[in-house]
């Protein structure tokens, strides 16, 4: 068998061709033929690493739909529903603490762990457990990937896979002007695609079968164009198997404005998201930023958008947000657990986990954090707050401390569904008739564009951990 029938029977069988259907290849793509008229689409592929070819199993949007039940191609995710809504990744937020009580609250919402960075893995190889091991509970469960060297990038990737993550994704979002360790890494790397498409097609690479996504900003400081926008999409999704972007809909501005600031100053745009929506029909995109409740979550899905990603609703207004996730945007209506419910399960987790990896890591003060948000306002939110903090002092366990505090919570905010969102506030009410970026036309718009990442970087080493986080 020739090496092109060789990779279309791979590839038939990772993406569950359906009987009927058939594998064509051309010269720069795969498609599906005649399989009940419908038809989609894969993206032929070169890592330029290793020189080796391959062909991501990316199936057009009329194939996920299949009788209703709607499937995820490749890997351990096509088991769940898609991620029309996921928990984005958050530094010293979305921990394992975060996510358990995340999924306690919403059986569907896809959750991204935090930034892992490729080093860190490589370099703690005896350790693994620590970044990377979660519940099986967990799943469907996104591990964000860190870096910039698509070397290390396999070799992280490889050894995560046999964590049997659901998708693995790239930051290239993360607003630092920073030089970690050897490269660069975050916002800054949207200004090198070709680069992404090599990591790109690395992750993909290590981890043989799992998806493997992008999530980025809009733009970087003046390379704000939609163009450059939409040259980085087309970049990385045809030289690397990433057919899904996860895009926050504001740029990054990479001096003089901390992360924190980088997630408010800059202007919100989802009519680039759009407009990437209308000019790449065979890819997914993914909206973030700024979304607060699951009524903004369903605007954008009949908009077009594959997936709304929420962060900090999601970590601040966990009830309000993950606790509408299941009914509002899945449709899936049986029952879900009261806060009661929730705390009791949640108690049994953080209990196992109390200084399981020495003194008092995690400690209580840890386990705590996740919940702080639970009753956000509530009647009894802020006298409850308060008697944490008291409690914090002493409490040796969750338990003993939610044994203290709960009183002071009424029976009927324990026991309560999630509200219900009344009045929300419009998504795209300043889109008017949505003016959507113009057509990309040519790569003509480029010419005169210097790429010229350097500028970006300055000298200084700093540790990668720290430049995601909230300060
Ligand atoms: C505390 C904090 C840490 C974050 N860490 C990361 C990170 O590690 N990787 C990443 O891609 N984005 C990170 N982000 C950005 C979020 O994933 C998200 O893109 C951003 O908060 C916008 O979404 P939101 O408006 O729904 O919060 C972080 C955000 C916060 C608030």
């Amino acid at each position: 068998m020739n090496s092109q029938a060789l990779l279309l029977r791979r590839l038939s069988s990772a993406m569950a061709v359906p009987s009927g259907a058939s594998l064509v290849w051309s010269s720069s793509s795969v498609r599906i033929a005649e399989a009940g008229g419908r038809i989609g689409v894969g993206v032929a592929w070169s890592r330029p690493v290793s020189g080796v070819r391959g062909v991501h199993a990316s199936v057009g949007r009329e194939f996920e739909e299949n009788g209703g039940v709607p499937s995820v191609s490749g890997g351990k995710g096509s088991e769940y529903l898609p991620p029309r809504f996921s928990v984005a990744p958050m530094m010293d937020w979305t921990d394992n603490h975060y996510r358990t009580l995340a999924r306690l609250i919403s059986k569907h919402a896809w959750l991204y762990t935090e930034m892992v960075v490729a080093d860190t893995i490589n370099h703690q190889q005896d350790n693994l457990d620590k970044f990377l091991k979660f519940p099986e509970a967990q799943h469907p469960i996104v591990l964000q990937l860190g870096g910039s060297n698509p070397e290390k990038l396999l070799k992280a990737s490889q050894l995560a896979s046999s964590y049997e993550y659901d998708e693995i994704n790239l930051n290239c979002g993360c607003p630092s002007d920073k030089v970690a360790g050897h490269g660069n890494f975050g916002a800054s790397l949207m200004l090198e695609p070709e680069l992404v498409g090599e990591c790109m097609a690395a992750i993909a690479e290590g981890s043989p079968g799992t998806p493997v996504t992008v999530k980025c900003r809009i733009g970087v400081d003046n390379f704000d164009s939609y163009d450059l926008l939409h040259k980085f999409v087309s970049t990385v999704s045809s030289t690397s198997p990433t057919q899904h972007f996860i895009i926050h809909a504001r740029k990054a501005i990479l001096k003089g404005l901390s992360p924190a600031a980088n997630r408010s100053i800059p202007p919100l745009k989802y009519e680039f998201v759009y407009a990437l929506i209308r000019d790449f029909p065979n890819l997914k995109f993914t909206l973030n930023g700024g979304v607060v409740s699951t009524h903004q979550v369903n605007e954008a899905l009949h908009r077009g958008a594959f997936g709304v990603m929420l962060g900090r609703a999601a970590y601040n207004y966990p009830w309000g947000t993950l606790g509408n996730v299941d009914s509002v945007v899945y449709g899936d209506t049986t029952p879900r657990l009261t806060r009661r419910q929730i705390l009791e399960k949640y108690v049994e987790y953080a209990d196992a986990e109390l200084h399981k990896y020495g003194h008092k890591k995690p400690g209580v003060r840890h386990l705590v954090k996740p919940l702080l948000g639970l009753f956000h306002a509530e009647s009894g939110a802020g006298v409850w707050r308060r008697a944490v903090d008291d409690s914090l002092r002493s409490a040796e366990t969750v338990h003993a401390l939610l044994k203290e505090t709960l009183t002071v919570v009424p029976d009927f905010v324990l026991d309560s569904p999630p509200p219900i969102e009344t009045s929300p506030d419009s998504l795209l009410a300043n889109l008017g008739p949505l003016p959507l970026a113009p057509l990309y036309s040519s790569f003509e718009a480029f010419q005169g564009v210097e790429l010229n990442s350097s500028q970006f970087l300055d000298s200084k080493v700093q540790e990668s951990m720290n430049l995601c986080s909230s300060s």
